[in-house]
């Protein structure tokens, strides 16, 4: 058994959450871990680019896919090591990331439930450092394990070495080289839960909770994200367009003097995080729409597909925002979802 299968020119409408027409030249289904180092050797010698593709909700396609598109498959979780105050949970790469928290808060292990609903694969979740509500993935990421293209072995690598960071990782400034396989995650039994992200506590007082377990805050989270952010599966989008701009506290110190309502956050580092959907809205794109391409009416950062948009329609639109974002601020906007086929800060021939 090879552990893939392959087909030619397969559609990747169904493949993406912005639901954009798209192609790729080859898809590898790929079922092992240890199935990768035969594949690509076979994908060299087609010589094409290679894409991981998990769910597809953090990709814009903005024109068909030349190379092969890998998809893993494999979907198991146990707990390889356990004691009384923690235990060592291993997800391989396939597996849809809500139904690991849902696992884990069900074996009374907490610390992801501030990240519940978030849409997408395990193995995706190290590549821009998944967070919501004041939580990232990499405080608990013990080990990301990952098939290194140019070695054509699997390596473990420790939390330190996959330069984390906010919306980053070594996995995604080093793109071409690195398929994430597994992913081992440290989960305490007791931690202090965190409520301070606006709107929770209220969440959770709305439920008729005041002493709430883990899973509460997962459901508290999951009903703000239902309310605040398109479904995909109803409207085509990709999350958060864009990136909070990190800048230096004096910068963000003459935008509040200037802009009172503005919100930021602490960047680290000494920096801020300024609220890239405030800038947006404040340049009049909130619920803006263009043929099927647009901005959601409930939030000023998600760009949608109303249903015919193409991935080139999208990020003309999400160049436009950026651009007046720019003119009217100074502040440059960074895209977050990966786009396929185009650089963003190329206009298109
Ligand atoms: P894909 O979109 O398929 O891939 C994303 C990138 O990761 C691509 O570059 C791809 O090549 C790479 N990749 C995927 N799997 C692997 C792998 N195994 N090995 C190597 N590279 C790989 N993100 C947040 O952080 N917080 C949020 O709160 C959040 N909310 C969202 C809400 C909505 C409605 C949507 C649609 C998206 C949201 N996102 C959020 C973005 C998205 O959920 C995450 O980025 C998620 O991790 C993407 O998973 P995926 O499997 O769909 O990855
Ligand atoms: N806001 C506006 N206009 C809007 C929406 C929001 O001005 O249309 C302001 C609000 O005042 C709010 C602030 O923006 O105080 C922040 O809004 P929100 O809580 O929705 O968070 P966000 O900064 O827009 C980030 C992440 C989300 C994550 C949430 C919750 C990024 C790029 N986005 O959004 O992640 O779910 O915080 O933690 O960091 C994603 O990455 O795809 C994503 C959805």
């Amino acid at each position: 058994m090879s552990g893939y299968q392959l087909a030619e020119d397969v559609s990747l409408a169904g493949r993406n959450t912005f639901r954009v027409p798209a192609r790729t030249a080859m898809m590898a289904d790929v079922s092992r871990a240890d199935a990768l180092a035969g594949l690509f050797e076979f994908a060299r010698l087609r010589e094409g680019p290679v894409l991981v593709l998990g769910e597809g909700s953090n990709l814009l396609f903005a024109g068909d896919f030349p190379g092969m598109a890998i998809c893993l498959t494999m979907a198991g979780v146990r707990i390889v090591q356990e004691d009384a105050d923690s235990a060592l949970v291993r997800a391989e790469a396939g597996l849809n990331w809500n139904d690991l928290v849902a696992w884990t808060l069900a074996r009374g292990l907490v610390g992801l439930e501030n990240m519940a609903l978030i849409p997408g694969t395990v193995g995706a979740a190290p590549i821009q450092n998944i967070g919501a509500y004041g939580v990232e993935v990499g405080e608990f990421i013990e080990t990301v394990e990952a098939f290194q293209r140019d070695t054509g072995q699997l390596k473990q690598l420790a939390r330190e070495d996959c330069a984390l960071g906010y919306r980053d990782s070594l996995f995604k400034r080093e793109s071409e080289r690195w398929v994430v396989t597994a992913v081992e995650l440290r989960l305490p039994r007791r931690r202090e839960l965190r409520l301070d992200y606006a709107g929770v506590k209220e969440e959770l007082a709305a439920m008729g909770v005041d002493a709430p377990r883990a899973s509460q805050v997962a459901e508290a989270i999951s009903r703000i994200r239902t309310r605040k952010l398109p479904n995909p599966a109803v409207l085509g989008n990709a999350g958060s367009f864009f990136k909070n701009p990190v800048v230096d506290a004096a910068v963000a110190e003459a935008m509040k003097a200037r802009h009172s309502t503005l919100p930021v956050f602490p960047g680290g580092d000494g920096q801020r995080k300024l609220s890239a959907a405030w800038l947006i809205e404040a340049c009049g794109w909130k619920g803006f729409r263009e043929g099927d391409a647009g901005v959601a009416a409930q939030h000023a950062l998600v760009l949608v597909n109303h249903g015919q948009a193409t991935g080139a329609q999208l990020l003309g639109l999400a160049r436009r925002i950026a651009a007046s974002v720019h003119e009217r601020f100074g502040i440059v906007l960074e895209p977050e979802p990966r786009i396929i086929g185009a650089r963003f800060d190329e206009p298109a021939a």
